[in-house]
């Protein structure tokens, strides 16, 4: 999340702090109005700025394989509520927690409520999360989770499809790579449709929160 802000919204927020600079000075035009800072990082990571209003088209079809080796589409979890979050198994740090949130929020509710919502975890990172990657990764985390892996392409397209910023960064003198990422948790509604999102680090109390407005 750090290199990401650093590459993607501040280099580019620079530019931009230039170019008003220049258009101020010779137009007296002001581009950026007040409180666009927070919509033009969530521009940089790929987030429609209109989501905030729920009028953003977060989400769509996809088709990937879970942790069981089950062929698994969105249409499986028509009529349940989810919550959808991309990452990646070798996550030191913005992952972990995230998943740890969500799955202490899933047992913070009831067991009918549980019934209603299901946790999915869709990896940006399927060379190395393989479905049995996934399986055992997924051992530390709330078991109702679907930990979802496929193709490239199949991953790409569910990316898209939750406008999810990833890419691959290599690390100088070591064979490993690490994934930048958007790290949103998107609650979706019983017919797929996105309903709101929360942030890295929210608390469970705030997930259960949304959760139960939405049940
Ligand atoms: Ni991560």
């Amino acid at each position: 999340m750090l290199k990401i802000t650093f590459k993607f919204f501040f280099m580019p927020a620079v530019a931009l702090g230039l170019t008003m600079l220049v258009m101020n000075l010779l137009f007296g035009v002001k581009i950026v109005p007040e409180g666009s800072v927070e919509a033009m990082e969530k521009f940089m990571q790929g987030e429609d700025i209109s989501a905030e209003s729920g009028q953003a088209s977060i989400g769509g079809d996809f088709m990937l394989t879970n942790q069981h080796g089950d062929v698994i589409s969105n249409a499986d979890f028509k009529g349940k509520l989810m919550l959808v979050y991309f990452g990646f198994a070798h996550c030191p740090d913005v992952c972990p927690i995230d998943l740890a949130n969500i799955s202490a929020a899933m047992e913070m509710l009831s067991e009918e409520e549980q019934a209603q919502v299901v946790p999915v975890f869709i990896t940006v990172d399927p060379a190395r999360d393989t479905q049995a990657a996934l399986a055992t990764y997924m051992e530390s985390f709330y078991r109702g989770f679907q930990a979802l892996t496929g193709s490239q392409e199949q991953v790409d397209t569910a990316a898209k499809a939750y406008r999810v910023y990833a890419k691959k960064v290599e690390m100088a003198g070591m064979d490993d790579y690490m994934m930048e990422h958007s790290a949103y948790i998107y609650l979706m509604g019983r017919d797929g449709v996105y309903i709101k999102h929360f942030r890295h680090n929210d608390a469970p109390e705030v997930l259960v929160e949304g959760v139960k407005s939405a049940l």
